[in-house]
């Protein structure tokens, strides 16, 4: 809680705006926030407790700004468990831009496809997820000042976020999908085993990020929208090798596409 509050004042000093609504720009899909007007931005590393990120696709800045009119604050980039950091570090951002006021989070991430169906470039809406990192973000004691002890995650996804990005993908002429988001440590991808056993699971796209941050988010009581940008099929579901290249190509292609819904939705959920 120190911590957070330690941040949160440091980013509140140079960062005036009252946020509505959190987003965090995943691999390849941070663009949305270099159109917010009036920006002010703040690089990660200077933030207390916050570590440098540097994966490829990645800038690690807090960007708050005007987006259609309405107060948002994002992280463009994000912290990844995989890349070592306390789980504390990984959602410190999260828990920063809720603090500063905003009350929906919107996650977007790169992942796998587990359907035959969901080509590269589909826009998925996340419906559930399974934590398969074997982690949790709120072990240890619980600060009772953020949450409870025990997070209720049985409508994680909040359903009238789906349904109202839905309608804008509509609007927009594309069908969004929907579907389960397993969640994995990573760094390696999945073998083709694991992408069946993820499909078995009930599982339609798998990535390493996300959970840890939704997680964060409900137990701070947050409403949730994931979008997932399938930027792959699924190891062994073609004869294609994975590689990060492709993965931040294919997210970079779907980028403007996401962020027109992302800011249709944004629009909407503030009157
Ligand atoms: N697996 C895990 N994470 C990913 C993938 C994948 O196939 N593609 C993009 N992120």
């Amino acid at each position: 809680m120190a911590q957070v509050e330690e941040a949160v004042a440091f980013v509140r000093a140079r960062i005036r705006r009252k946020p509505r609504v959190a987003l965090v720009l995943g691999s390849g899909l941070g663009g949305l926030a270099d159109v917010f007007e009036q920006p002010e931005a703040l690089g990660f590393s200077g933030i207390p407790g916050m570590p440098d990120t540097n994966v490829l696709g990645h800038a690690g800045r807090l960007v708050a700004g005007s987006l259609d009119g309405v107060d948002v604050i994002a992280m463009q980039g994000r912290v990844h468990p995989y890349e070592g950091h306390s789980l504390a570090q990984v959602v410190l951002g999260v828990r920063v831009m809720l603090k500063l006021g905003a009350d929906t989070l919107i996650v977007t991430n790169a992942t796998g496809g587990l359907r035959t169906d969901l080509a590269a470039g589909t826009l998925l809406a996340i419906t559930d997820h399974l934590n398969l990192t074997g982690q949790n973000c709120l072990v240890g004691p619980n600060d009772n000042t953020l949450g409870p002890r025990f997070s209720d995650m049985s409508a994680a996804y909040d359903p009238d976020l789906i349904e109202l990005a839905s309608e804008v993908a509509r609007e927009q002429g594309f069908t969004l999908e929907r579907g389960v988001y397993a969640g994995v440590l990573g760094p390696s991808y999945e073998t083709p085993a694991e992408v069946r056993m993820l499909a078995l699971l009930g599982a339609s796209v798998v990535g390493m990020s996300t959970v840890q941050e939704v997680i964060a988010a409900r137990h701070m009581n947050a409403r949730v929208l994931g979008i997932s940008c399938v930027t792959n099929p699924g190891a062994g579901l073609t004869s294609e090798r994975l590689n990060h290249a492709d993965v931040e190509r294919i997210a970079r292609a779907s980028a403007a596409r996401l962020a027109a819904l992302v800011t249709g939705v944004v629009r909407r959920l503030v009157p």
